[in-house]
C-alpha cells in the first residue's frame, strides 16, 4: 500500500496505450512525430484539444522513453516499453490474447504466461505513471483492452481520485470471456473504477454477466455489486460499480469544417478524375485488421465483377488499407492473402488503364481521408465484428452534398446507432452483401439523399464531446467510494 506515493499536479489524467503521437525513426534515423494510428486517438485527441490535463501513454518506439513534454494544453508522460514488453504485453498478450478474444475469436486467440506477466508488470508501470502525475482528488481516464488492470492498480495506490475506464473494443460474451486463465484477474483490474463506459448496452450487459460467472458478484441491471471476497485484495466492504453504454463519436463540427474546405473539395475532384471519372467509385477504409471483414468485401466485390454487374471504368473500388501491428502473425497471413486476392481480382477483371481494385497499404492526413469518402458514391464498411466503427461516421459527416451511400455490417457498434438509415449487412452473408452493394449503387438519389440526411443528423447531435461529457457526467456522479479504511 503506497498511500504516500508522490502526488502530481494534475486534476484530469488520461492513461491509453498511446500517446496521441507515435514517434517515428527515419531512414537517416532522425525521429519525427506523428498521429498515432487508430479511433481512439482521432476521438480523443479532439475530446483534449484546449484542456489541460496530463496524458500517460507509450510513444510507439521500443526501448528508453521520451522525457516528458508538453504539447500544446496537454502535457505528454511517455511510459518506455523494452522490445521484450513490446513483444510480450503490446504485439503478445493485448493483440494476440485479448484482440481476438474480445472480437469473436475471428481467428484463436494465444494464451502464454510469460505474455500475462509481461502485461501484469506494465499496467503496474501504467498505473505508477497515472499515480505520480495526479493531483489529490483527480479525475482518471483509462482507455481500452491494453489497462484493464490499471484501475484497481491505481485504486490500490491512490485511493482519493476518480477513475473511470471506457471499452473501445467489443465486451466479449462470459462464454467467449471465460476461456481467459486470467479471467478473475482483469475483472477485478476493471472493478477499480468507479465507472465503467462501454460501446453498447450488450457489451456492458456482457461484463456484467461475466462478473457474476467468474466473481460471484451480484449484477442488477447497470449495477454490479462487488464484494471482493475471493481474495480480499479490493473492497473488503461491498462496493457498487457502474458499467453501462457511452457509445463512441467523432468531432463532427470539425470534420464537416475540414470536408468543407475548398481544398479538400478540390482535392477530392482531382482524386475523381486521377480515377478516370468513373461512374461509381466504391470505398474501403480500414486498418488492416482481420475484424473488418476486408476479405468478405473483397470476395463480394470479385463475384460481382465475374457476374459482370460492375465492371471498370464504369466502377472502381478503391481500398485503403493503414499498415497495423504488423509483426503479428495473423495480420502478415491477413496482408498477404489480401494482397494476394487483389492481385488475382485486377489480373482477371482490370485492362490497362481500367484497374478493377485499387489498393493502398499506406496512411494519410485528415484532409485526404475527407476527399476520398467525397469520392466514394458507396463506402463499404463491412467489419466481422468493431466496438463503434468511426470511418462510417466520418464518411456520413463528410458528404456535405448529402449524396452518397453508407453499406454497414451489423456487427458494428456503429449499426446500434445507423441501422435504420444504412444499407445494413451481414458480411458473412456474400450473396446477401453483393445484393445490398446493387442496392446502394442503384437506390434512387432522393432515397439516398434521405437516408444520408438522417445519417448526418444523427452524428450531428451525437459528436464525440457529447460522448466526452456523457462519459465524464456519469463517472463524476458514480456512487462515493468507500475510504480506505472501510475497504481494508
Ligand atoms: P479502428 O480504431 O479499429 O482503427 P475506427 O474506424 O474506429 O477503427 O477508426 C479508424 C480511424 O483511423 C478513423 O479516424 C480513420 O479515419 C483513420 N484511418 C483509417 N485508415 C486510415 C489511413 N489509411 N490513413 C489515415 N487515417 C486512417
Ligand atoms: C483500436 C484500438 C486502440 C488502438 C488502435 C490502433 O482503435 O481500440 O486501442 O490504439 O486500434 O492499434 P495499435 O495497435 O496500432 O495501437
Amino acid at each position: 500500500m503506497t498511500s504516500s506515493a508522490p502526488h502530481g499536479t494534475y486534476d484530469f489524467v488520461i492513461a491509453a496505450n498511446r500517446l496521441p503521437v507515435d514517434q517515428q525513426v527515419q531512414p537517416d534515423g532522425s525521429t519525427a512525430w506523428k498521429t498515432s494510428p487508430g479511433g481512439l486517438v482521432t476521438a480523443m485527441e479532439s475530446v483534449m484539444k484546449g484542456r489541460e490535463a496530463a496524458w500517460v501513454g507509450w510513444a510507439g518506439v521500443a526501448g528508453e522513453a521520451p522525457e516528458p513534454f508538453d504539447d500544446d494544453t496537454l502535457r505528454l508522460h511517455p511510459v518506455p516499453l523494452s522490445t521484450e514488453e513490446h513483444n510480450e504485453y503490446y504485439e503478445g498478450f493485448s493483440n494476440d490474447t485479448l484482440w481476438p478474444l474480445y472480437h469473436d475469436v475471428i481467428v484463436p486467440p494465444t494464451f502464454h504466461r510469460t505474455w500475462w506477466a509481461a502485461y501484469r508488470r506494465v499496467n503496474e508501470r501504467f498505473a505508477e505513471a497515472v499515480c505520480e502525475v495526479a493531483a489529490e482528488g483527480a479525475t482518471v481516464w483509462i482507455h481500452d483492452y491494453q489497462l484493464q488492470l490499471v484501475p484497481a492498480m491505481v485504486r490500490d495506490r491512490r485511493p482519493d481520485l476518480r477513475i473511470g475506464w471506457f471499452d473501445h473494443i467489443p465486451f466479449p460474451p462470459v462464454e467467449l470471456f471465460a476461456q481467459l486463465p486470467w479471467r478473475a484477474q482483469i475483472l477485478r483490474g476493471l472493478l477499480g473504477a468507479d465507472f465503467l463506459g462501454f460501446q453498447r448496452a450488450d457489451d456492458a450487459r456482457n461484463f456484467a454477466r461475466s462478473c457474476r460467472a467468474v466473481l460471484g458478484a451480484t449484477a442488477k441491471g447497470e449495477k454490479v455489486e462487488w464484494t471482493g471476497s475471493d481474495d480480499g485484495r479490493i473492497g473488503a466492504a461491498p462496493r457498487t460499480v457502474r458499467a453501462a453504454a457511452v457509445p463512441i463519436s467523432i468531432d463532427a463540427s470539425g470534420f464537416r469544417e475540414l470536408a468543407d474546405s475548398p481544398a479538400v473539395r478540390e482535392r477530392a475532384q482531382a482524386i475523381r478524375a486521377s480515377l478516370g471519372d468513373p461512374e461509381v467509385v466504391l470505398l474501403g477504409v480500414d486498418r488492416l485488421d482481420y475484424t473488418k471483414g476486408i476479405r468478405h468485401r473483397l470476395r463480394a466485390i470479385g463475384e460481382l465483377l465475374e457476374e459482370g454487374s460492375i465492371a471498370p471504368p464504369q466502377v472502381t473500388f478503391v481500398q485503403v488499407a493503414t499498415p497495423s501491428r504488423e509483426r503479428v502473425e495473423a495480420y502478415r497471413m491477413l496482408r498477404e492473402q489480401i494482397e494476394g486476392t487483389v492481385g488475382r481480382i485486377n489480373g482477371d477483371f482490370s485492362h490497362l488503364g481500367d484497374t478493377a481494385v485499387h489498393y493502398l497499404h499506406q496512411s494519410y492526413g485528415r484532409e485526404e481521408m475527407a476527399a476520398l469518402f467525397q469520392v466514394a458514391d458507396v463506402m463499404l464498411v463491412t467489419p466481422l465484428r468493431d466496438g463503434m466503427n468511426l470511418v462510417a461516421k466520418e464518411y456520413v459527416t463528410a458528404r456535405h452534398d448529402g449524396k452518397g451511400a453508407l453499406v454497414l455490417s451489423e456487427f458494428t457498434g456503429a449499426a446500434e446507432e445507423m441501422r435504420n438509415h444504412v444499407y445494413l449487412c451481414n458480411p458473412h452473408d456474400i450473396t446477401g452483401l453483393k445484393e445490398t452493394i446493387l442496392r446502394a449503387i442503384n437506390d434512387s438519389p432522393e432515397e439516398k439523399e434521405r437516408r444520408m440526411k438522417a445519417l448526418r443528423r444523427r452524428v450531428r447531435t451525437h459528436d464525440v464531446q457529447a460522448w466526452a461529457s456523457a462519459f465524464l457526467s456519469a463517472l463524476a456522479s458514480a456512487p462515493e467510494r468507500p475510504t480506505r479504511k472501510e475497504i481494508r
